[in-house]
């Protein structure tokens, strides 16, 4: 798990106005509402007087306001208001908690959980078809309950195709392309394969029989960050599926998923319960499979597991992996599960770069190269 990402938090529709929303990613509380002008905020989800939760609190105009004794925080993290005080006192400096960068995009709201200065942050991905009129969307949330890199490595993995989905017709590697390394390409924060598959079978599958336009059979994966994954399946020149997630890691053993699932075929609405029929039968497979997996987390050593040739996309995404350690952005949860329950622990936002004074400490970091 790392700082210095985009996390998804949260449906745009599950941020509002009225209440605020309690959320938990990378082992922590956050907060998540909506102010007066309809932009969403997302702070650390502890008030820094005693420890209340602003997630159960109410939100007054542009800030939410503590439960316990009403602290309010606006979206910047700063206190406006303490009812015990004098009316208008100059408010402690202290009296601030987190706020970090938030974007909304695909009716999803995403935090950026880390301190980088704008400039410097990996970017949330950009989907070019979204919101165009040849591409369709559905969005899926689920909730699984294994540790997210396996799921990414799981998106990544080109040769379980055919015994995971076997009734799918989904495109398999034959077994010559299999017993060579995948051709990997390097992109920007991440690493990519795309290939046309040799062993897909076109018969009788869920799909097969509405298909149009000359067959493809191309298909591949790519990652942008530790969380993000991109798949294509281009099943003919004219009918792909190009499915999106972004994952948010609530723990080391559970992972909220956010499937933005596009297609540029079979646009109307009257195909989009069977489209999502498909889809979740397929993502189901493949959660039974992850959620077994033993161990839980990715082992930090390749040597723990056996991989072959058609691993190369996983053994690639490992490599990322080491650099953000490289980095010191990998957060030591061994270390973090020991100090909470006694320690208030966040993430370091942006401001913690200019200003000092925090009541809460930031997370134990695995120190970098
Ligand atoms: S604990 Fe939040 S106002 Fe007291
Ligand atoms: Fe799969």
């Amino acid at each position: 798990m790392y700082i210095n990402f985009w996390y998804p938090v949260a449906l745009s529709s599950e941020v509002t106005a009225e209440k605020p929303l309690r959320v938990k990613l990378l082992c922590l509380p956050f907060v998540a509402f909506r102010d007066a002008a309809g932009q969403a905020h997302v702070l650390t989800d502890t008030c820094v007087h005693r420890g209340g939760s602003l997630g159960l609190g109410k939100i007054h105009g542009n800030a939410v306001a503590c439960p316990y004794h009403g602290w309010q925080f606006g979206g910047d993290g700063r206190c406006v208001k303490i009812p015990s005080l004098a009316a208008e006192p100059k408010l402690p400096a202290r009296a601030k908690v987190d706020s970090y960068p938030v974007q909304e995009k695909y009716g999803i709201v995403f935090a950026f959980l880390g301190d980088l200065p704008e400039e410097e942050r990996p970017p949330l991905y950009d989907i070019e078809e979204f919101g165009t009129p040849e591409w369709k969307a559905q969005t899926f949330v689920l909730d699984l309950n294994a540790y997210y890199e396996r799921s990414i490595e799981n998106g990544l993995d080109p040769i379980h195709n055919e015994f995971v989905h076997q009734a799918q017709g989904q495109p398999s590697l034959s077994p010559e392309q299999q017993r060579v390394p995948l051709p990997i390409e390097q992109i920007p924060w991440g690493s990519k394969h795309y290939m046309t598959f040799g062993g897909s079978k076109d018969e009788n599958t869920a799909l097969s029989s509405v298909k149009t336009g000359p067959r493809v059979g191309a298909a591949g994966s790519w990652h942008q960050g530790p969380n993000q994954l991109v798949t294509y399946i281009d099943l003919t020149a004219t009918n792909s599926f190009h499915q999106y997630m972004f994952e948010a890691p609530i723990d080391e053993a559970h992972t909220k998923v956010y499937l933005v699932s596009m297609r540029n075929w079979l646009l109307q609405d009257m195909h989009d319960a069977r489209m999502a029929e498909v889809t979740m039968r397929v993502v189901n497979e493949d959660m039974v499979v992850v959620q077994n997996l033993n161990p839980v987390r990715t082992p930090d050593s390749n040597t723990k597991e056996l991989l072959v040739p058609g691993d190369t996309a996983i053994a690639a995404y490992r490599e990322w992996l080491k650099k953000w350690d490289a980095k010191g952005w990998k957060i030591d949860v061994k270390a973090l599960n020991a100090r909470l329950g006694d320690y208030a622990i966040t993430i370091p936002s942006p401001a913690r770069r200019t200003s000092d004074n925090w009541v809460t400490e930031t997370v134990p970091l695995v120190p970098g190269a």
